[in-house]
């Protein structure tokens, strides 16, 4: 692709307006497209409020912000899109009001020019599905905060033309993004390979083998996590955190590995959602004593072992299902979620045959197939190898 485009951002929330301004700090002309001329009168004023922040910091000159943001115009008119060469959806997460905007965008677009969403869980290939020419139909998965986060999913639908995928590659890096190449599977990368973070960290919750904080200071303290699984959950909210849980359930026929929690579920029943509630896992009010973590350094290096254990079991899997690329599993969960290392590199320097006999105890101890080791982690164990060589 050419290095000016014209690129279209369809959706000025928490990610289109992350997405724009990604695209003209690369040097691009964009036109965000939103229904309503609040979100977008909003979009702008806080794009706008990030560049004086950046000024007043001194990471960009007072010319260079305001070159940046005369690059951005706003519409809520699909036809002003026609000069596009790339258009990047970032609406609600529904199958069928994406169709209907696909539909509209289709009929002013060059047939050529490409299109991407930003979905987290539906189908690429479902979604090409519905349109004239799903051969330029592409995931182009960011992470919020999009500026800052490098991590960006490629995900080509199987309709993709041939090198549509390498191409987006090229122009992410291009974007100072570091682009991961995943296969169109449920939860693409990273939604994948983390649910254990959550899951299983529930899991001994549920067992009664420590409680929250004992948990989260295990992963942070122990384990150079950024943050606990339970401070994250009531951060990205329990209702968003448990409907990603549900949906790569679904879409993977209800394989033990993923399956949601009652005692989550219980919280979002309750309305427990999290920070934006005043009450998750944690209790938010003011005054209320931040809970003490059972700083007991056995019981929170099994604590770690476990989820890290179960976190590298799915690493693996997804490279054994040829989801990804051991370096781009790597990279996913470094640059989307910010683990201190990447998971397949980790299972190297702690041995791979541990990981093998700690889920097989923990397979035959449970008796649950949510246990059983990936094949490719099994037999690189077996052959004395790792992921990279
Ligand atoms: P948001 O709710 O913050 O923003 C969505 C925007 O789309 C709103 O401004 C809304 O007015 C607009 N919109 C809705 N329907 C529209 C239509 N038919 N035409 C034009 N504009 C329309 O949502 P958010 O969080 O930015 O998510 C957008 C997409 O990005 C979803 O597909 C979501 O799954 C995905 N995503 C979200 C992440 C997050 O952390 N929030 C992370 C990665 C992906």
């Amino acid at each position: 692709m050419e290095d000016h485009l014209t690129v279209g951002v369809i959706g000025a929330g928490t990610m289109g307006r992350g997405i724009a301004q990604v695209a003209a700090t690369a040097g691009h002309r964009v036109f965000v497209l939103d229904r309503g001329r609040d979100e977008l009168d909003n979009a702008l004023s806080f794009l706008g409020h990030i560049q004086d922040r950046a000024v007043a910091k001194g990471r960009i000159s007072r010319e260079d912000a305001d070159t940046l943001l005369r690059r951005i115009s706003v519409t809520t008119e699909v036809g002003d899109l026609s000069p596009c060469d790339l258009v990047v959806e970032a609406i609600v997460e529904d199958v069928n009001i994406k169709r209907t905007l696909f539909a509209s965008l289709e009929s002013v677009l060059a047939s050529d020019a490409v299109i991407a969403s930003n979905t987290s869980s539906l189908s690429i290939t479902a979604l090409a599905a519905g349109l004239k020419h799903p051969e330029r139909f592409i995931g182009l998965h960011f992470f919020n905060p999009a500026p800052l986060l490098p991590l960006v999913e490629v995900i080509p639908g199987l309709q993709a033309r041939n090198g549509l995928g390498d191409e987006m590659m090229v122009l992410m890096r291009q974007w100072g993004k570091r682009p991961a190449l995943a296969k169109d599977t449920p939860g693409f990368i990273v939604n994948r390979v983390a649910r254990p973070f959550y899951g299983e960290a529930i899991r001994m919750l549920e067992e009664g083998l420590a409680d929250e904080a004992t948990i989260d200071w295990a992963m942070t303290d122990l384990g150079g996590f950024r943050m606990g699984p339970f401070t994250l959950m009531d951060l990205i909210g329990n209702d968003i955190n448990y409907a990603v849980t549900e949906s790569v359930w679904t879409a993977f026929h209800f394989d033990s590995r993923y399956q949601p929690s009652f005692a989550q579920k219980r919280n979002v029943d309750a309305g427990w959602l999290g920070k934006k509630s005043g009450r998750g896992w944690y209790s938010y009010g003011e005054g209320v004593p931040a809970p003490k973590p059972r700083m007991d350094k056995d019981l929170g290096q099994d604590i770690l072992w476990r989820i890290l254990v179960m976190l590298i079991n799915e690493a693996a899997d997804a490279v054994f299902w040829g989801v990804a690329s051991a370096e781009d599993v790597d990279r996913a969960m470094q640059g989307g979620v910010n683990y201190p290392k990447g998971l397949l590199a980790w299972a190297e320097e702690v041995g791979l045959d541990r990981c093998v006999e700690t889920l097989d105890r923990m397979r035959s101890h449970y008796g649950e197939d949510r246990y059983r080791c990936s094949p490719l982690l099994r037999s690189r164990a077996a052959e004395g190898r790792g992921f990279f060589s």
